[in-house]
């Protein structure tokens, strides 16, 4: 039989997010968690154990120059992210980052140069875009079931400001800025559904302040924030983020229009379902019918029969899948489908949404990664 190559991989952030890779990452058989780095120097042994790694550091630069590693997932907060994948790309190693891909514009742009030198393979774990109605909204599109999809909504309604005083780096990442700071779990799926577009022009504007954080200081980021996106084909996306609002939680709230029929998510409401309309499946009058009912004909592959680690696998499966699809792209199996472009067209409208809010909510050019 023949020997299944296996990537070293080292996992930053290990004591955290980091953590939630390990069995999408050994359920493939072609990699392997070989070192284990995070700086919380009295959860590294127990990181090292539970994760089954060889080494541990808690230096990452000592990390990646010591250790003999294929590729490294970025599990840290958002500011780390950049600095941790560059360098690793410049020594050749694959990269997962956790989502979003950097905290500026301008690191962004050091990142993709990086990225343009490199072999290496970079994705961007945006898992949202592999849950199962995502997927299968995502074929129906591609089948032309919508006809020309021309607006979408998505909404990221995760009320963390008790998670905000543990994660502390939140608190001025996500909650200490104006604008939308954590966009890519609502965009990530619309684009995919406006394939082949991305947003040319993003606007912002938030809904005032009505809480202050345990220290008696406003949030510095408006409680909803809605960012509108004008996309490259003349569509419009509409992306709501609110982390301090005190509701239910409901991070997966996503609507697609197009010339031929629309979609709504489950808002989360009780016996709410995932409901869609297709004219040319269910005719006339637009009735809402149960998205589940095209999962037969049209669901993908890879939704069909999934194995126990993907239903095991956080965040509705996808923590499994985007490992699958950055190691089948390391293998030369597929294209990367978040690679470092389609993380940019994900994560560089939020980044300009935070200049937008700041001059009224003026409408402000995205730029084009490939461009740059
Ligand atoms: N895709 C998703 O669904 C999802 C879910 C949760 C978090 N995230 C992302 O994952 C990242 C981590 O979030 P989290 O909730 O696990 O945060 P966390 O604070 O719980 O974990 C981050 C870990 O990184 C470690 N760390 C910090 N600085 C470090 C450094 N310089 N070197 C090594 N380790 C360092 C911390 O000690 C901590 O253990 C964030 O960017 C967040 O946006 C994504």
């Amino acid at each position: 039989m023949a020997v299944v190559e296996k990537l070293n991989v080292g996992i930053v952030g290990a004591a955290g997010r980091g953590a939630s890779f390990k069995s999408a990452l050994e359920a493939s058989g072609r990699a392997r968690v070989h070192a284990v780095c995070d700086i919380k120097q009295d959860a590294i042994d127990e990181a090292a154990k539970r994760l089954g790694a060889s080494e541990k550091y808690t230096d990452y630069d000592e990390m990646i120059e010591k250790s003999k590693l294929d590729a490294v997932v970025v599990g840290t907060p958002m500011p780390l992210h950049v600095p941790q994948s560059i360098a690793a790309i410049e020594r050749g190693m694959h990269v997962m980052s956790e989502v979003p891909a950097g905290v500026s514009v301008e690191e962004c742009r050091r990142l993709v140069r990086a990225c343009k030198k490199s072999k290496a393979v970079y994705m961007m774990a945006e898992n949202y875009t592999y849950m199962r109605p995502n997927v299968l909204v995502r074929a129906l599109v591609k089948q032309g079931l919508f006809g020309e999809v021309y607006y979408g909504e998505g909404e990221y309604l995760h009320e963390l400001k008790g998670l905000n005083e543990i994660t502390k780096w939140r608190r001025k990442w996500q909650t200490g800025i104006n604008g939308c700071t954590y966009p890519t779990h609502s965009i990530g799926p619309l684009l995919q559904w406006f394939e082949g577009q991305r947003a040319v022009k993003a606007c912002c504007a938030g809904s005032g302040h009505h809480y202050r954080d345990p220290r008696g200081d406003e949030y510095e980021n408006e409680d909803s924030v809605v960012m509108l996106c004008k996309m490259s084909r003349g569509g419009l996306l509409k992306i709501r983020v609110d982390m301090l609002s005190e509701r239910p939680h409901a991070m997966t709230n996503y609507s697609v229009q197009g010339t031929l029929g629309g979609y709504e998510s489950a808002r989360g409401g009780p016996g709410d379902v995932n409901k869609v309309w297709l004219r040319t499946l269910h005719g006339d009058p637009p009735v809402w019918h149960n998205l589940d009912e095209l999962a037969e004909q049209y669901m993908p592959e890879m939704w069909r029969k999934p194995s126990e680690e993907a239903l095991r696998a956080g965040h509705g499966g996808g923590d499994y899948f985007e490992v699958q699809d950055w190691l089948g792209a390391i293998f030369g199996k597929q294209p990367c489908p978040v690679g470092i472009h389609e993380a940019m067209d994900m994560t560089l409208p939020g980044l300009v949404s935070q200049q937008s809010i700041l001059q009224d909510g003026a409408w402000l050019d995205v730029p084009d990664s490939r461009e740059w």
